[in-house]
């Protein structure tokens, strides 16, 4: 128990600890017994739920999916498997991975309708807003969706399946329609991540040419982007579905602030960062400075994070995973020397070591990406497709919890103070 003093009066606050020792000083009736509310922009300090989904330890560098190191999955699990953890708590036995994996191939088409969609958005539209807007518009193709209760009968297994192999698919198309291509429809016999490739790349009677590294190094993305507790998109995801919204549009929403180049468009930041660099023949010195001179209005994409103070452990694996997916496909990029020249000098510059500033996931994964021959426009995408589990499994946890209730942040009101209205021939 801890005691809050305020106008000479003591009031108890109940403490939570969580399995890793997280201590939280329960503040849920502040208002009602004291007035106050806390304050805390940004929510840098705020836990909005009590999950037993991802733990992670910032200062140590930590991340843990239901428990199970992040390095460990990241060597021996898919993609796919990771989902299922994630969506349903534990690793699945092979026949829950075979109901899983069949459900994912019975529904990797899109209704044939939703096709016309697409032709709606202009070519050389961005594929996230292509992504949020189609995933929201599969909501209109299923009654189950537009009469969303959820609950018994709500079908969350088929749902959850839809959403994670559908998305795939809009998001290969979306790329399709981007670049005025035609349309490749997924194959059955293709697992999760080959399918995506050959979606992607494939070409009317002529399939891509499916190297393994390639395939393994694009799932091994998306598992290590498959959650990462309440980051920005998670929080929107659950904020909306705290209102009872459906799980699609729910999913939709995560797209949207996923997008912004703080969050998952951080990817796509980091690579015209490092083409600028390269096109400007600079060796990383001056945007270094200028990433540190706050006027500039430039960042070092990819470096900083709000929870982590230590080395992203997914930029770790990734950098492993850059050397060697670049060494199989015999592929000398320099924007890789690049990057890694400028990781070494900001570890050595005080700005960065001051702030505990190190690279995050997105420092190294675009240039894999790049690798594979994906479009930087598709690098938030494809970091969609990851996060989708760590979505559904967040999804499901508010809505199986019977004390949740809607998101409904308060606020400090610094505007004007009561004021009266004035008919537009006396203003002035
Ligand atoms: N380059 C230069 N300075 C930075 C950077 C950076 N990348 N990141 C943080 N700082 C500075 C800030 O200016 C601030 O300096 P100050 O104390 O002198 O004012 C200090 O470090 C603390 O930074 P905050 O802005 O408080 O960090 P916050 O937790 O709000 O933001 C964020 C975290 C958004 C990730 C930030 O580090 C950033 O903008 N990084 C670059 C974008 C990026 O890589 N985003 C991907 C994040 S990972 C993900 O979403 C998957």
């Amino acid at each position: 128990m801890a005691n809050i003093e305020l106008d000479g009066k003591t009031y108890p606050l109940s403490i939570v600890v969580g399995t890793e020792q997280e201590k939280a000083f329960d503040i849920s009736n502040l208002r009602s017994q004291t007035g106050y509310i806390t304050l805390d922009d940004g929510y840098g300090n705020t836990g909005s739920c009590q999950s037993k989904i991802t733990f992670i330890d910032g200062e140590k560098g930590i991340l843990r999916y239901r428990g199970i190191p992040i390095e460990e999955l990241a060597e021996k699990s898919s993609f796919i498997e990771t989902a299922y953890l994630l969506i349903y708590g534990s690793l699945p036995n092979q026949k829950q991975m075979t109901t899983f994996s069949d459900l994912l191939t019975e529904y990797q088409y899109i209704h044939e309708d939703m096709r016309y969609h697409f032709q709606g958005f202009p070519t050389g539209a961005h594929p996230m807003a292509i992504l949020s807007a189609m995933i929201n518009a599969a909501s209109c193709f299923d009654d189950g969706l537009m009469h969303w209760r959820w609950g018994r009968g709500c079908q969350f297994e088929r749902y959850a399946a839809r959403l994670l192999s559908q998305v795939r698919t809009i998001a290969a198309f979306s790329y399709r329609k981007s670049g005025g291509l035609p349309m490749i429809y997924p194959r059955r016999s293709l697992k999760f991540t080959e399918n995506f490739l050959h979606m992607m790349f494939s070409k009317p009677f002529e399939d891509f040419d499916m190297k393994p590294e390639v395939a393994r190094a694009l799932d091994l993305i998306f598992l290590l982007h498959a959650d990462h507790e309440q980051n920005c998109s998670t929080a929107t995801v659950r904020l909306v579905a705290s209102s009872q919204a459906n799980l699609f549009a729910s999913a939709s929403a995560g797209v949207c602030a996923l997008w912004g180049p703080l969050h998952g468009g951080a990817n796509q930041a980091v690579v015209e960062m490092l083409e600028e660099i390269h096109r400007e023949g600079d060796d990383g010195s001056r945007f270094i400075a200028a990433a540190k001179d706050k006027t500039s209005g430039r960042r070092l994409m990819g470096f900083g994070h709000r929870v982590y103070r230590n080395y992203d452990p997914r930029a770790r694996i990734i950098k492993g995973a850059c050397d060697a997916v670049l060494a199989a496909l015999n592929i000398d990029d320099p924007l890789l020397a690049i990057a890694k020249h400028l990781e070494e000098a900001a570890l050595r510059d005080s700005y960065f070591v001051e702030r505990k500033l190190y690279p995050n996931v997105d420092f190294y994964s675009g240039i894999i990406m790049r690798a594979l021959s994906i479009p930087v426009e598709m690098f938030p995408v494809i970091f969609a497709i990851g996060r989708m589990p760590g979505w559904i499994a967040n999804y499901r946890e508010i809505m199986e919890d019977p004390k949740s209730r809607i998101y409904r942040p308060r606020q400090v009101y610094m505007g004007a103070p009561l004021n009266h209205y004035v008919p537009i021939e006396q203003r002035t």
